[in-house]
């Protein structure tokens, strides 16, 4: 049977890397990507990762699973008429954040406009921030498969986790924490609401983040990454093309692993996908592969 060397390495390597849900362009690339990973171990490492639909599942039993601004948008703090007019939004504009045939360029205008537009929505309903707890727990967000597994090892191992997400910050917080997983090795860059004096959601602190200016992001907190000087390898994970800057400010880097989750539209994307990221994850909705990875480089030589 012709098998090449690097298929056979790769087999002992990381087994998972030859999972049915993983797709590789260039596995002599992966490969040696992961033997520097390995020479460096653990402490040369940080995880740059998004959060909705990267760390939280794109679906579970053929239903969608809510991201950060769904579940708001879902919860008994929002009106009918108010539900309406975010549903519309997500039916409008999500088709254009995946659409395969829209440059970046071509989509940056609606996905500003689709931020903006339901941020001013949620601000309208009044949202007290007592409330984001009991609407956290009320809804159906759920974690990849082996999230506790993901985020104690890299905890264990004082591996630094950058969660960059366009999402809202003070929900994901709350999805981490209820989790029993909100480590001291985190820092979470995201939108995050601004509450009025009585609790009352006025708006949302800072820039904007939103699918496609992740690059922007990456370079403010460039600051963030210069006090990781030792970290030098990257595992950058997403699920958006857009996800792929994510680790534009760091500026010493010296190895990147990019591990991408397809969920949606995976026959029109995956060219896309494969020329961006390293690692494509079709139809997966764990965390194995991953964690596979993080144990290989973490293991005592
Ligand atoms: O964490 P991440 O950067 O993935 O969060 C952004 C995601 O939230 C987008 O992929 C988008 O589909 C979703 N979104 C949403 N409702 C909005 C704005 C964004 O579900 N109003
Ligand atoms: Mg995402």
């Amino acid at each position: 049977m012709a098998i090449t060397i690097w298929q056979h390495l790769g087999k002992y390597k990381v087994p998972e890397l030859h999972n049915v849900s993983v797709h590789i362009r260039d596995r002599k690339k992966v490969e040696d990507t992961l033997e520097c990973f390995r020479k460096g171990g653990p402490n040369r490492v940080q995880v740059i990762s998004d959060f909705d639909m990267t760390l939280t599942r794109f679906a579970y039993n053929g239903t969608r699973v809510p991201t950060c601004h769904n579940i708001i948008d879902n919860s008994r703090l929002i009106s009918e008429d108010g539900k309406k007019k975010l549903k519309d939004l997500l039916n409008t504009y999500y088709p254009i954040e995946i659409d395969p045939a829209l440059t970046v360029e071509e989509k940056l205008p609606f996905m500003v406009e689709w931020w903006t537009k339901a941020h001013n929505f949620l601000v309208a309903e009044k949202i007290q921030k007592s409330q984001i707890t009991q609407v956290v727990k009320e809804s159906n967000v759920m974690l990849r498969e082996g999230f506790d597994v993901f985020f104690r090892q890299l905890h264990k191992n004082g591996i630094p986790l950058f969660i960059f997400s366009a999402g809202i910050g003070d929900i994901l917080e709350e999805v981490i924490r209820q989790a029993g997983v909100f480590y001291s090795n985190i820092t979470v860059v995201s939108n995050y609401m601004d509450f009025d004096g009585n609790g009352l959601l006025q708006g949302f602190k800072g820039d904007l983040i939103h699918t496609y200016n992740k690059h922007e992001g990456a370079l403010k907190n460039s600051g963030h990454f210069e006090k990781l000087n030792d970290q030098r390898n990257v595992i950058l994970l997403g699920d958006s093309l857009g996800d792929l800057q994510m680790a534009d400010g760091v500026e010493n880097m010296e190895n990147i692993l990019k591990i991408g989750y397809l969920n949606d539209k995976v026959d029109k994307l995956r060219g896309q996908y494969l020329k961006g990221y390293d690692i494509v994850l079709e139809k997966d909705e764990t965390l194995n592969v991953v964690n596979a990875i993080l144990q290989y480089i973490s293991a005592q030589n």
